[in-house]
């Protein structure tokens, strides 16, 4: 029978500007998420979990977990404060000591090169990933960070949930602050991003002996019936905000159903004469994705006419089938999760990588171990259901990575909504003593992570 891997990835993932904070030290720019104004519901971006200065201390704790790998990202205004021209040797040093002491814990490092936090002048200059020239100055920003870390970093991604800036919205996730959003200026971000990181790959597969993939944030879309348009309209925005993407990260070309679209609706995508070819280069060591949730799609609530654009918007609907999680209603779907990780490895053979999963909720602490057995049970539902994929249906899986498995601020910058195995003692708006408290999941998961698996 199949299993995990000897040498199976147990690890973390996080984001620079949800951890670093020292927002304006060491000669670090201001990124899109340094203007950001705290609120009544949510932060500001300026402390984090105050990682620059605490993360050997995490390091620590992730090595009694019995982590062997952790995912972090380098904040492009920290090493290369205007996003282009000069860069700066205090950010790379920091990186560089950081990475010394994930190896001296014997904890693989991977890098991720972006995570939407754009340095703030190239989002004033270009608007963003709107502009190719910001595609080619990240380009430049990403082979440096190869050229310097590369000896001691095999493991690469340049864009966190690539996918995301496929949809409306793209402008938040691309740094693109100042121009209205239409559909000709999504797919021109889409593209730009999808040429900056195949650049970057190929770089990397023709020049060093490290490893790349692609990455995506992967919604299991389920139909709402067996009504054949509702298996379509699932199909669809299967094949715009996935597979469409997974076809370039690994055989070097767009889905020829958007590539219609395109054509159909006149879009202008952006595409320069010579950018096929590059593309065409494009290969993946693994696919990454996060999974967290899975959804249902209506297709009698999508008004006739509608571009698959809009079909989520308009027939995305609850599954009555699935628990939800506490404070947030998230679905909890492990079998989605199976479901993806046979999606992608049987339609490419790759070795596939999950690297987030987690549940967020609200929790406090009272000076007593916090009793979370909602994320042993979400943990452990998900990671059977990775054994099972391997197990049962031949998957190649590499690793398994929760997020943020030490307290960090939520995407919107609540510290109220919770990951961790780990609390960390600060409020949105009282940073405390930042203290870090292991929860009851984290002695679960570190049972877990020294059986390898099998004690879940
Ligand atoms: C992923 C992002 O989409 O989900 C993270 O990469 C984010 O930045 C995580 O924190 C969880 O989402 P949220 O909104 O609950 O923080």
């Amino acid at each position: 029978m199949n299993e995990l891997k000897k040498r199976f990835f147990w690890g973390n993932s996080t984001s620079s500007m949800q951890t670093e904070g020292a927002w304006d030290q060491g000669g670090k720019g201001k990124s899109v998420y340094d203007i950001r104004k705290a609120t009544p519901e949510v932060s500001d971006w300026k402390d984090g979990i105050d990682e620059y200065h605490r993360y050997p201390e995490d390091f620590d704790l992730m090595q009694e977990l019995g982590m062997n790998f952790y995912r972090f990202q380098i904040s492009w205004s920290r090493v290369q404060p205007k996003g282009e021209g000069a860069f700066n040797e205090e950010g790379i040093q920091f990186y560089s000591d950081l990475i010394d002491a994930l190896l001296e814990r014997h904890i693989t490092p991977m890098i991720c090169l972006y995570h939407f936090d754009m340095p703030l002048e190239l989002s004033e200059k270009y608007n963003g990933f709107l502009s190719r020239k910001v595609s080619d100055l990240f380009v430049k920003f990403g082979i440096e960070m190869v050229r310097r870390f590369g000896d001691r970093v095999k493991y690469w991604i340049t864009f966190n949930e690539q996918n995301l800036y496929n949809q409306w919205g793209a402008s938040t996730f691309a740094g693109n602050l100042h121009k209205k959003e239409g559909i000709n200026e999504v797919y021109q971000i889409a593209h730009n991003v999808m040429m900056a990181h195949v650049q970057v790959a190929n770089y990397i597969h023709e020049q060093t002996d490290c490893k790349i993939g692609g990455m995506l944030a992967y919604t299991e879309i389920y139909p709402a019936t067996a009504r054949p348009r509702d298996i379509q309209v699932a199909r669809e925005i299967q094949e715009f905000s996935n597979n469409n993407l997974l076809d370039v990260f690994a055989e070097g070309h767009y889905s020829q159903a958007v590539l219609t679209h395109i054509k159909n609706f006149h879009i202008d995508a952006g595409f320069k004469p010579g950018d096929f070819e590059i593309l065409s280069k494009c290969r993946s060591d693994y696919m990454c994705f996060s999974y967290y949730r899975s959804t249902v799609v209506n297709s009698e609530k999508i008004p006739e006419n509608c571009s698959v654009d809009d079909y989520l918007k308009y027939g995305g609907e609850g599954n009555p089938y699935v628990e939800k999680t506490p404070n947030y209603g998230w679905e909890i779907d492990p079998l989605g999760f199976r479901d993806i990780l046979n999606k992608i490895y049987h339609r490419y053979q790759i070795p596939i990588f999950p690297i987030e999963n987690g549940i967020g909720v609200q929790e406090s602490y009272y000076n007593e171990e916090i009793q979370d057995d909602y994320r042993i049970d979400y943990m452990r539902a998900h990671i059977q259901a990775l054994k099972d994929a391997v197990e049962k249906d031949g998957v190649d899986v590499i690793g398994y990575l929760g997020w943020g498995l030490i307290d960090l601020p939520s995407s919107a910058g609540d510290m109220r909504k919770r990951y961790g195995v780990v609390y960390v003692n600060r409020t949105n708006h009282d940073l405390k003593d930042m203290k870090r408290v292991p929860k009851k999941s984290f002695y679960w998961l570190k049972a877990v992570i020294d059986s390898n698996g099998k004690n879940l």
